[in-house]
């Protein structure tokens, strides 16, 4: 099993980790796609089974790249999803790893996406050695923008996503980035915003998971657990 499947992420003031996505935060994450606000800047809203692909696709990239969406647990409670990713569109800035963050709306506005995403910033810069972070989204999704910017990336153009059909408005994008540099000299530490970054959930009675973690080995095994 990959060390890192064991990282957790926590916010110690709002009782919030990042950890591996578990079974039981499928309902949660089906919840959340089906959540027209949630998915007012993503092309429709995903059924239970595309919610399930897309969670075997979370535990792929897991599997593949040893690092992936962790699940925001909020004391014990599924809130959404949080990390980091491979990029694997047509687009020019690729090959990428992007930060991506999605939470169900009683969760918005308490600064738990960018406080999870400096925790993943970090472990993107000073775990995983990346060089460069990516993150993007829709033009007119200020709320997504609002939280790159506060955690210090930088706008750098548009582009047209490839994969929503040139007459969507949803397709105009914009992408942001940073260099692990950049992170280096940023005005502030994670330790000043309450962040800190950690390697055992032993102790965390709340948030521990009841089922084993290197259960995700077997990506088939997830699928199983999620249908
Ligand atoms: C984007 C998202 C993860 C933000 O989560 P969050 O936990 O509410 O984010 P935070 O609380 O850390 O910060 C939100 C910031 O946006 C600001 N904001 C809220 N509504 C806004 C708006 N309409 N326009 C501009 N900024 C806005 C908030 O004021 C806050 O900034 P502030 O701290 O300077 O006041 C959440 O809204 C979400 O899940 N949206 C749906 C999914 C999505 O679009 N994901 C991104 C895809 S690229």
């Amino acid at each position: 099993m990959n060390e890192l499947y064991d990282r957790v992420v926590s916010h110690a003031a709002q009782g919030s980790v990042l950890r591996r996505l578990l079974p039981q935060d499928r309902a949660g994450f089906v919840e959340m796609n089906r959540d027209a606000s949630v998915r007012k800047y993503f092309p429709g809203l995903l059924t239970p089974d595309e919610s399930v692909g897309e969670i075997v696709r979370i535990e792929q990239n897991w599997q593949t790249h040893g690092f992936g969406p962790w699940s925001v647990d909020v004391r014990g409670e599924f809130a959404g999803i949080l990390g980091l990713k491979w990029v694997s569109l047509d687009v020019p800035f690729a090959p990428a790893v992007e930060l991506l963050y999605r939470l169900i709306p009683r969760f918005w506005d308490q600064g738990l996406a960018t406080e999870g995403s400096l925790a993943a910033l970090e472990f993107g810069f000073c775990e995983l050695r990346l060089d460069t972070l990516v993150a993007f989204a829709v033009e007119a999704n200020t709320r997504s923008r609002r939280v790159m910017e506060k955690v210090g990336m930088v706008y750098r153009s548009g582009f047209d996503h490839p994969s929503i059909p040139e007459t969507s408005p949803l397709r105009r994008h914009v992408l942001y980035t940073m260099k692990r540099a950049d992170w280096h000299q940023r005005p502030f530490t994670n330790s000043d915003r309450g962040v800190t970054i950690g390697r055992s959930m032993q102790n965390r009675s709340s948030t521990r998971p009841t089922a084993p973690v290197s259960s995700f080995d077997d990506v088939r095994q997830v699928q199983d657990w999620y249908s």
